[in-house]
């Protein structure tokens, strides 16, 4: 199948695909069941996902890193709200773009929010490979996926963003880290880190992600590290920052409690220090950008 005819079925047929995936609701929050995926999946989350996404954009002083020329087709796995892919379907407008995740982004079910018509969306498990034609992409892009993809996963998604992509095509990956503070961060960086390993996952993956698309096969493989401000004192992209972090935390909250891996009481003690620690002005929050050819 060339994909133009490809992406004419898809486009046509994206509203029909977007199925919800098995869902279940968990601290009053609502999950995808049946894949490691730690965060939730409802209003309160794309909330958030949106608002991160307008943090990374001026933080990273843009959409991407990699050096594109005219792109014709563009993929971004686990799309989320689908925010960065209908940003870059205005940007790049000769370029057909895809977002492809587990859940449809809120345009799929008649938000307000605009859908470009060089946007489609696909739905499906990153974990079963990318349901996409070999070469069939000038740029694939893949951001914040840590607490999705297994340890075991990184270089064989690596080696599947790779062969979706045209020779000559690159592959770009974004994660951030745990964000290192005082005893309050500290505390709850364990938790979180412990709640990864029971599902094979670990924040550590963040800084290796050229090492993985490096032993996938890409080749100029670069890498950078930005060091996002954290905190009120840090201006507004500080406040952007600590307010995000919070929020991860707070999304996690009732699965930590439920689990018995934490007491309610403990939890609220653990994120007033953190809170405190997150405005001290003192801190930055790492994340990795790094991006290959194929
Ligand atoms: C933290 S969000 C990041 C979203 C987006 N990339 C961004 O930067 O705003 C992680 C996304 O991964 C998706 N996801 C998790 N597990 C997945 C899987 N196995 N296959 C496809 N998407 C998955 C989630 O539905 C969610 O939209």
């Amino acid at each position: 199948m060339s994909w133009v005819t490809f992406w004419r079925r898809n486009r046509a047929t994206a509203q029909q695909q977007a199925q919800p995936a098995g869902l279940r609701i968990f601290g009053g929050r609502r999950f995808v069941r049946g894949v490691p995926y730690i965060l939730p999946s409802d209003g309160e989350e794309l909330n958030r996902l949106d608002f991160q996404h307008y943090m990374l954009r001026y933080a990273l002083k843009g959409n991407f890193a990699a050096p594109l020329r005219q792109p014709h087709a563009i993929l971004d796995v686990a799309c989320g709200t689908g925010r960065w892919a209908t940003e870059m379907a205005t940007l790049f407008p000769q370029a057909n773009v895809v977002g492809f995740d587990l859940t449809p982004p809120p345009m799929e079910s008649g938000t307000t929010m605009a859908r470009p018509d060089n946007f489609a969306f696909i739905q499906g498990n990153m974990l079963e490979g990318l349901p996409f034609p070999d070469n069939s992409f000038d740029f694939v892009h893949q951001r914040l996926v840590i607490v999705a993809l297994p340890t075991t996963q990184w270089v064989r998604q690596a080696q599947q963003m790779l062969r979706v992509t045209r020779p000559g095509g690159w592959v770009e990956l974004v994660e951030g880290d745990l964000l290192p503070g005082g005893p309050g961060l500290t505390t709850l960086n364990q938790f979180g880190e412990q709640m990864s390993q029971k599902r094979g996952m670990s924040f550590g993956n963040a800084s290796r992600i050229d090492e993985y698309l490096r032993q996938a096969g890409a080749k100029q493989v670069h890498r950078q590290i930005v060091h996002l401000p954290v905190g009120q004192k840090a201006g507004r992209l500080g406040a952007m920052a600590a307010t995000d972090y919070l929020a991860i935390y707070a999304s996690v909250r009732g699965f930590l409690i439920n689990q018995g891996m934490i007491s309610e009481e403990q939890y609220n003690y653990l994120i007033g220090q953190a809170q405190a620690e997150l405005n001290s002005g003192a801190l930055t929050w790492p994340f990795y950008i790094t991006y290959g050819q194929k």
